[in-house]
């Protein structure tokens, strides 16, 4: 049976990505170009500073010093800063908190892995902090995703050895972070995106709580 379970958060608890987005068109279209949704898939799971790079390369925009991309990345954080302090916790994604319940319910532990620097801000409003029993962030890791970093110091926190804990992700970068944590994966969200997930489900209301506590076990389909 696994023993500990590791939730990204951004996209996977709630859906900030449409926040980040909003903040990072707008610095575009400040900057004097056209950011799509398409482009931000590949913003997903990465850090800011990463996120910027990306950004600016869609723009063609090189050049800048790194005292002016400090300043882009924190105009765009004010921004989005703006947006997470709105929200509330009828944001939490769908069958989040009935897993959440079922977990503790059966001894798992929980954890939050998240590249986001405002990842106890976005916890705290949507009361949601103290439900966790360790939470690794952007402030506390060196290595983004796809480095498993953030994963590995969950699972030391949690005491739980790789093996028996399960990644709960919505990028791309993240599934693979798992995987070179040794750890099992779950995607939410597009298999054509998450395809290298042990299994894929559109939302998290799709998991299966009795295959999940398994998984480290078997893997079997959880897609219904
Ligand atoms: C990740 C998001 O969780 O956090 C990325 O998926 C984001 O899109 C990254 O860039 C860093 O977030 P923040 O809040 O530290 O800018
Ligand atoms: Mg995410």
């Amino acid at each position: 049976m696994i023993q500990g379970v590791i939730f990204d958060l951004d996209g996977v608890i709630v859906d900030t990505a449409k926040y980040h987005f909003l903040a990072w068109k707008r610095l575009a279209a400040e900057l004097g170009f056209d950011f799509t949704e398409e482009h931000n898939e590949r913003l997903k799971g990465v850090s800011r500073m990463a996120s910027l790079e990306i950004l600016l390369s869609v723009g063609g925009i090189q050049h800048l010093s790194d005292a002016e991309k400090q300043q882009l990345a924190e105009k765009k954080n004010r921004w989005y800063v703006a947006y997470i302090e709105e929200i509330t916790p009828s944001e939490i994604l769908p069958g989040f908190l009935p897993l959440l319940d079922f977990l503790k319910n059966h001894q798992v532990k929980v954890a939050v892995g998240s590249a986001s620097k405002n990842a106890r801000t976005i916890l705290t409003r949507l009361q949601l902090l103290d439900r966790f029993d360790a939470l690794v962030d952007g402030n506390r890791i060196t290595e983004a995703k796809p480095d498993p970093q953030v994963f590995m110091l969950a699972a030391d926190e949690l005491d739980v050895p790789y093996h028996a804990c399960v990644v709960v992700e919505d990028a791309e970068s993240g599934i693979e972070a798992a995987r070179r944590a040794g750890m099992k994966c779950i995607g939410i969200g597009s298999p054509a995106i998450l395809g290298k997930a042990d299994i894929v489900v559109q939302s998290l209301d799709q998991i299966n709580f009795n295959e999940l506590l398994n998984l480290t076990d078997s893997i079997k389909s959880m897609s219904s």
